[in-house]
């Protein structure tokens, strides 16, 4: 934690200590500078509630289509462009893509996101939580990360995608190579095993939509394989990975760390998992405000088109932006003096920013929520005790540009 006035020396989002406690230093951001750029980077960091939402809301003057891939320190090794170059050109279709295709890339999956559909999944996901909870429940001491909260949204996104045979495992080794190399802080040897893990990943990816283009069932890999778009004609096969893989990837991490998060807070609050099992009304707001506090996205790129001015700061043209969600989320200017709290059974003056705003605001951001209520709902009543297995001071974080992710959550369970 930094000092009034210390964090131009400091703040060093690359660091890999920075998740650990990255909340003194959005603190001083918002006070001191909430336009800050980075002299390590030139990156401008945006750390209030009201300039993040400014910049989320004006996708032409602040665009997504930024390559966070090639953003790595020192450029990619030679062996990764060898890989990368056997496998498939990239595709702009959702969450990099602010042109007039953006709408029509999104309409083909936002239907697998509406309330029928959800109503439909929620029978597979309470039984997937009930089991992983008798699971738990036969171990006693578990590590919540390995036990729940990575294969939950694992198992659901996998029958979403239609990917169901391929395993916790695998599909867990995929999307982590898919989140470290947007993350840009790995080791030479990582980035080489992560491109390879990554071609791996599409290739099987490529191989199931023609398994299904000739076989459809009720996955969304069977609809985009099979789907005509605008000129009558099938997607490709480069906008067919861009879309399944975003989905893969956006689908689980983010849950898994929001519940980690929120496991997290109840091992250190008896009273909180107390309150919730008695007013299960509650749950719907101790989601909201997990995903406030925890913010497992805590931010995103964006790419200044001209040149412009954010609260007073010149913002050139091509600039680099990156918008914490986090630090938005914990503004006193908009959550109060208390914003840095959990508050139950009040209405929040603002919406969190968690899944994002405007037009890349999160398209699975109703399926997480129903993860996430369905498991801390069955998690409050399945056990009496929840406690940490092991001191506040041996949890740990990955380093990571912009995810937030506990590396294990030892608790007690009884
Ligand atoms: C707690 C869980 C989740 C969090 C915190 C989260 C967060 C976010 C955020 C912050 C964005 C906006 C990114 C930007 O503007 O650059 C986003 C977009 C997106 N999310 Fe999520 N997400 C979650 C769960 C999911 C799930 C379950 C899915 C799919 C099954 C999903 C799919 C996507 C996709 C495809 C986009 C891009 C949308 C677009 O560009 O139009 N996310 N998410």
């Amino acid at each position: 934690m930094m000092g009034e006035g210390e964090f131009a020396a400091d703040f060093d989002p690359k660091a890999d200590a920075f998740m650990e406690d990255p909340w003194g230093f959005y603190r001083a951001l918002r006070r001191e500078a909430p336009v800050y750029r980075d002299p390590r980077s030139d990156i401008f960091f945006i750390a209030a509630y009201d300039l993040v939402d400014e910049v989320m809301k004006q996708p032409a003057l602040f665009s997504s289509a930024v390559d966070r891939a090639g953003m790595r320190k020192g450029g990619l090794p030679a062996r990764v462009l060898e890989i990368k170059a056997q496998g498939w050109t990239p595709a702009l279709t959702m969450s990099h893509n602010d042109t007039a295709s953006h709408p029509m890339y999104r309409g083909l999956v936002s239907p697998f996101f509406t309330p029928r559909k959800l109503k439909a999944i929620e029978p597979f996901v309470a039984d997937h939580t009930a089991q992983l909870i008798e699971a738990m429940r036969a171990k006693g001491t578990v590590d919540f990360l390995t036990d729940f909260a990575v294969p939950l949204p694992i198992a659901v996104i996998a029958r979403y995608l239609g990917l169901e045979d391929y395993g916790v495992e695998t599909l867990k080794n995929w999307s982590d190579a898919f989140a470290d190399e947007i993350g840009f802080m790995t080791s030479d040897e990582r980035a080489i095993e992560v491109a390879e893990l990554c071609f791996e990943c599409h290739k099987t990816m490529i191989d199931r939509c023609n398994e299904r283009r000739a076989d459809p069932r009720d996955d969304i890999i069977s609809h985009l394989a099979t789907t005509r778009i605008e000129d009558d004609r099938l997607l490709n096969e480069s906008e067919l990975l861009s879309i399944l893989t975003q989905l893969l990837v956006a689908g689980n991490e983010t849950t898994t760390n929001t519940l980690a998060g929120g496991m997290r807070r109840l091992a250190r609050d008896a009273a909180l998992a107390a309150e919730l099992r008695a007013e299960p009304k509650k749950i719907a707001d101790f989601v909201e405000e997990t995903l406030r506090l925890e913010s497992p996205v805590q931010g995103q790129f964006r790419k200044a088109t001209e040149d412009t001015v954010l609260a007073g700061v010149p913002v050139p043209k091509d600039a680099l932006l990156h918008v914490r969600f986090a630090s938005a989320n914990r503004d006193e200017t908009i959550y109060g003096d208390s914003a840095e709290a959990m508050k139950l059974g009040t209405r929040q003056p603002k919406p969190h920013v968690a899944f994002g705003a405007g037009m890349h605001f999160c398209v699975g951001a109703m399926l997480s929520r129903l993860e996430l209520r369905l498991a801390f709902e069955q998690l409050v009543n399945a056990f009496e005790t929840i406690e940490l297995a092991v001191p506040e001071s041996d949890l740990h974080y990955h380093p990571h540009f912009h995810l937030r992710a506990l590396k294990a959550l030892p608790i007690s369970l009884g």
